[in-house]
């Protein structure tokens, strides 16, 4: 989606290049035009350098400097069809009040009048000049005309005074262009870890015990919550995929630095989404020098940690745990048994028997279940299905502060009502158990 920001002269003004970044890491696509009096305070390269367009200055910039935005004689009427949010950061007195009244004067003033796409306003300036009867009243008209106003935070301003006229914080300011763009942003506030790829297991320097995993559903999985606002950290095994940008990435190589890295930053997530491959096996013995062909060879193996139920067994209150089970057969059966022994809200099951669909493919087709559900998620690609599994996850989230609230009076509960044994007959997990009580 395309998203105009309009910066006029204020000292927030270079406080606009993070506002160009924050839209970006939404995957939008940023114009910027100025004011001439911002132009005093930011210098147009920085936006141009930013965004890879030209930075539209004035009614009459000619486009020959290599940054051209679009293929329009008439810019302000081309710019204006382009954009589908308008956002100016900072929004002067002036600005406002021109907006408020018509005043067509330059190409932001005139972009505006043109525009039929929403319009977004963060104010900054000095305290006085926000109280003003003039300022006030021009917001109000604005804000009638649908303009919606993000408002300046309270504290030191640029003048030396202390007051109402800060310019909101860029992250605040982009979240509103999501919300005026009908753009999904339900994972703000999240700190989803997922892990991807499937993992390596030394025999020997050359050699090692792997599987076809390519890490694209983790991948995707990470570039979806990203985009809809969530923090990601993605631990991968190895892959020749290119990480989602401003996502925290740990790589790792074998099933036990996965382990560690899963648990150590597992206390900061909200949402765990194992999709790794993990390898269940790992040689017993590692040989330092190359292992040379001498006749038949047989392997040790040793099984390696279940990283998915230990995860499960330390999760915090409030945090989801969600599986993958790749499987070749009797997968629900498979999956089920999964969902109770890992432990987990629910397990992701693919069928991995195919050829194009599921493990080191573009497309995938999956089964999204937990203790009392099961959703068909047809073939589709990885990307979109990633979506898919975030909606679903994000039906088993209840308010945190209701979880965290009931997690200890639930916890003695469920020992009286739920023996273990009752949990394993009714097949449903322990998680699925609480939420039971929770309805009830
Ligand atoms: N998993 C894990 N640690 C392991 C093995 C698997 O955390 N050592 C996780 C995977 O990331 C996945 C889920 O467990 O989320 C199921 O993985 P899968 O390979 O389908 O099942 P396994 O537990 O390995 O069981 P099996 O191979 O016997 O089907």
């Amino acid at each position: 989606m395309r998203v105009t920001v309009g910066v006029s002269g204020g000292i927030a003004a270079y406080k606009a290049a993070e506002l160009v970044r924050a839209l970006q890491r939404q995957a939008l696509e940023v114009h910027v035009v100025m004011t001439e009096s911002a132009c005093k305070f930011v210098q147009p390269l920085t936006f141009a350098a930013l965004t890879g367009h030209r930075v539209i200055t004035g009614l009459w910039d000619d486009a020959t400097d290599g940054y051209d935005a679009y293929d329009s004689s008439i810019e302000h009427i081309g710019e204006a069809q382009w954009a589908e949010a308008l956002v100016i950061a900072p929004a002067t007195a002036n600005i406002v009040a021109k907006f408020a009244h018509g005043i067509a004067d330059d190409f932001l003033t005139t972009m505006y009048l043109a525009t039929q796409a929403p319009v977004l306003v963060a104010p900054a300036m000095n305290v006085n000049m926000w109280e003003h009867p003039a300022t006030l009243a021009n917001l109000e008209i604005l804000r009638q005309r649908g303009v919606r106003v993000v408002e300046p935070g309270t504290g030191d301003l640029a003048c030396g005074m202390v007051g109402t006229g800060r310019m909101a914080e860029p992250d605040a300011i982009a979240d509103a262009v999501l919300n005026a763009l009908g753009r999904r942003h339900d994972l703000a506030g999240e700190i989803v870890l997922v892990t991807a790829g499937g993992t390596r297991e030394a025999l020997d320097p050359v050699r090692y015990l792997g599987n076809r995993s390519s890490g694209k559903m983790g991948y995707a999985l990470a570039d979806a919550a990203q985009s809809r606002g969530a923090k990601v950290i993605l631990i991968s095994g190895p892959s020749a995929l290119h990480p989602p940008t401003h996502c925290e990435v740990v790589k790792v190589t074998t099933a036990a630095e996965m382990r560690s890295a899963v648990l150590d930053r597992m206390t900061d997530a909200t949402l765990v989404i194992k999709a790794a491959a993990v390898a269940d096996y790992r040689p017993v013995n590692f040989s330092d020098r190359k292992l040379k062909r001498t006749g038949p060879l047989t392997l040790e193996l040793a099984p390696t940690e279940d990283i998915l139920a230990e995860v499960a067994r330390q999760r915090r209150p409030g945090q989801l745990i969600i599986g993958f089970a790749a499987e070749t057969e009797n997968r629900m059966e498979n999956g089920r048994a999964k969902l109770l022994s890992k432990g987990a809200d629910a397990i992701v099951v693919n069928d991995v028997s195919g050829d194009g669909v599921g493990i080191d493919a573009d497309l995938n087709a999956a089964t999204f279940l937990t203790a009392s559900t099961a959703i068909e998620l047809p073939e589709m690609p990885k990307r979109k299905l990633a979506d898919r599994i975030l909606d679903e996850i994000l039906t088993l989230r209840r308010p945190r502060s209701l979880v965290v609230e009931l997690d200890h009076q639930l916890d003695s509960e469920l020992d009286q009502k739920t023996s273990q044994e009752q949990v394993l007959s009714q097949s449903v997990s322990p998680a699925s158990a609480r939420r039971q009580l929770i309805v009830e």
